[in-house]
């Protein structure tokens, strides 16, 4: 176990997700959160832990370039092991994600490769599937198409509409990238040379039958 790791978080509103990591009191330092929004209320989240925040505003640059390169020097100058985007909704560029590759994961609201992008409930209701939830993974030049490290499975229950289908994968979503971030605090999976991410232990089976059994009763 390494309490030293240090993480930056990227987020850009609410931070439930950042609120939940912080509250898990991870064996890890997150030693800063950035948002490309000054009024991301998740900022207030870390302020009050004395966590150091950042703003780069998206309007103050030509471009997406641009932007992700200041972006790269904030984020570069609090020396991060790994960057997590907790609700991070902007489009990197293949330039930034090279720069942190292997470095950089994400948390989004499906079971991967199912339902990339914007607005996975409603098309998961759509679609009629019986099971949905979230995925964390690592972020590639190719949209929400990353090794997968981890997923929280929740059913899809006779009634639901987006709002209630929302709530229950936001709701594991606060249990599993806490899970998986405490777990690569202690060295309990890596990515391999081969892209794929390799656990050291069963314990990931067992956690997140733990993890997802409570959704299924
Ligand atoms: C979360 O549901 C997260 O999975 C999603 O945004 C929400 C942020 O909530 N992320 C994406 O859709 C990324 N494409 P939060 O700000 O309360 O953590």
């Amino acid at each position: 176990m390494n309490a030293e790791r240090r993480v930056v978080v990227l987020i850009s509103g609410r931070g439930s997700n950042l609120g939940a990591l912080l509250e898990a009191r991870l064996p890890l330092q997150v030693v800063a959160v950035i948002s490309p929004r000054a009024d991301a209320a998740g900022l207030g989240l870390a302020q009050a832990r004395g966590i150091p925040t950042r703003v780069i505003p998206a309007e103050g640059y030509a471009g997406r370039a641009d932007f992700d390169q200041a972006l790269q020097q904030a984020i570069d100058g609090f020396a991060p092991d790994l960057v997590v985007l907790a609700g991070f909704m902007r489009i990197l560029t293949p330039e930034f994600v090279a720069h942190y590759q292997g470095r950089l994961l994400n948390i989004h609201p499906s079971l991967l490769p199912a339902f990339p992008g914007l607005h996975t409930h409603r098309r998961a209701l759509a679609e009629g599937v019986a099971v949905h939830g979230c995925t964390v993974h690592f972020v590639t030049p190719e949209l929400d198409r990353g090794p997968i490290v981890a997923q929280g499975v929740v059913p899809v229950v006779p009634g639901d509409d987006e709002a209630t289908l929302a709530a229950r994968v936001l709701s594991m979503e606060h249990r599993l990238f806490p899970y998986v971030l405490r777990a690569w605090a202690e060295s309990r999976w890596v990515l391999g040379a081969d892209g794929q991410v390799r656990w050291y232990d069963d314990s990931r089976e067992q956690n997140l039958r733990l993890l997802w059994a409570g959704e299924f009763q």
